[in-house]
């Protein structure tokens, strides 16, 4: 029988669950970039976070060396490599001091990105409530509402130091909350986890039956010799909370999506319930350059922050010259501008890819909050920002 659409012949009416669901910012951004490239235009774009710089040799080497072995092309270990669990936990070890069971209290991701999108399928029912910063990944309130659940934006602006202010959550919201979701240093906003924060969060999530998801993506991206703490470093936190982490931004890996979940035990089996389930893991060749990744030198990421820290520099004091005051980031890959008054996000980004061929992202893509600011990313190479800078400066393509 042939296939009919509730929608017009061809047309198959997609499921409630994305009915509403936005165009992914990123997505949307590389049709808006490719638009204007198409009419002609340099672009230069200052999106997405996703490092130019390159993935250290020796870990291509150990790719290139475990792809030419046959066992490594067939299916991978469902929970992955038991060598890269241990790896994972030393690293955890080594960083940041914490203590992490490799089989019960680590589960490998195919990027941290897939880990955090899922989550929400392993504890939101729907009618649940997932408590998700605003602005910020805009995966945190995705994940939630594809699997039903509701996410309740608690604002982070500059008043509250970009922390969230969880005193203020209605008690009827809640009384329905699962998950708390919290990113430090943060994206978009590059603010960091003030002392006795994660503390505070810890305190929070115990008294009200939580379970916290801290995003620790950009620990290892750093200004100034800033160190940026685990959620996990703080007493009782493995009792109501998980960390994701990722090798993305930390080695240069974006495009090789590897990551991984660390903290609670129950919740790690649960994770791992649902992603066996519904994946095959992470190509094997992949683990094992993950694993030169977390135990080679860790020297090598000075130099690279460096870089960025040069690019931060003349991001902020070209800002500055033509009148945005933004603050000076001690981590993260972004600078979080307000924009010129009058101006909106959206209408300000437009106007620059429109008058400068020059892309930066608009507040408001990562929730209302983020409504009067723009991000720059500083994962472009120097030329390329340098030029950009030019042509904030000269106001001439
Ligand atoms: C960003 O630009 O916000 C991130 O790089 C996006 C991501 O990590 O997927």
């Amino acid at each position: 029988m042939a296939a009919t659409s509730s929608a017009g012949a061809g047309v198959f009416r997609p499921a409630e669950r994305i009915a509403n669901l936005p165009p992914y910012l990123f997505a949307e951004a590389d049709r808006q970039i490719a638009a204007k490239r198409a009419a002609g235009f340099d672009v230069v774009s200052l999106g997405i976070g996703d490092p130019d710089l390159p993935t250290p040799r020796w870990i291509l080497d150990e790719l290139h060396r475990t792809a030419e072995v046959p066992e490594n092309h067939r299916y991978p270990d469902y929970y992955g490599l038991a060598e890269l669990r241990r790896a994972i936990a030393s690293w955890y070890e080594g960083r940041f001091g914490v203590a992490l069971h490799p089989d019960r209290e680590v589960v490998p991701l195919i990027g941290s990105k897939e880990g955090i999108a899922h989550i929400p399928f392993a504890f939101i029912n729907p009618g649940d409530v997932a408590l998700v910063p605003d602005p910020s990944y805009p995966v945190y309130a995705i994940g939630t509402m594809l699997a039903g659940g509701e996410p309740y934006m608690m604002p982070i602006v500059p008043s509250n130091g970009f922390l969230p202010d969880l005193d203020s959550i209605p008690a009827p919201i809640l009384a329905r909350a699962k998950l708390l979701w919290i990113n430090y240093p943060n994206n978009p906003t590059s603010a960091i986890a003030p002392e006795g924060f994660f503390e505070r969060v810890v305190e929070f999530a115990a008294r009200h039956g939580l379970l916290v998801c801290h995003d620790n993506a950009y620990s290892d991206v750093t200004y100034d010799g800033y160190r940026p703490k685990s959620f996990l470093q703080v007493p009782g936190a493995k009792e109501v909370g998980v960390e994701f982490h990722s090798l993305s931004k930390s080695y240069n890996m974006t495009g090789w999506r590897i990551g991984m979940m660390v903290g609670n035990a129950s919740v790690v089996s649960a994770v791992g319930r649902v992603k066996t389930n519904i994946d095959s893991g992470i190509f094997q060749a992949v683990q094992y350059a993950g694993i030169a990744a977390l135990t080679g030198d860790q020297e090598w990421m000075a130099e690279r922050n460096a870089i960025y820290q040069r690019r931060r520099d003349l991001v902020i004091s070209t800002l500055r010259e033509i009148g945005i005051e933004a603050p000076v980031p001690k981590a993260s890959l972004y600078i979080w501008a307000p924009v010129p008054s009058g101006q909106t996000s959206l209408s300000f980004s437009l106007k620059l890819l429109d008058e400068l061929a020059v892309w930066v992202t608009p507040g408001v893509g990562f929730g209302p909050s983020g409504e009067g600011f723009f991000r720059i990313s500083l994962t472009t190479p120097d030329s390329r920002l340098e030029e950009a800078m030019r042509r904030l400066r000269t106001g001439k393509l």
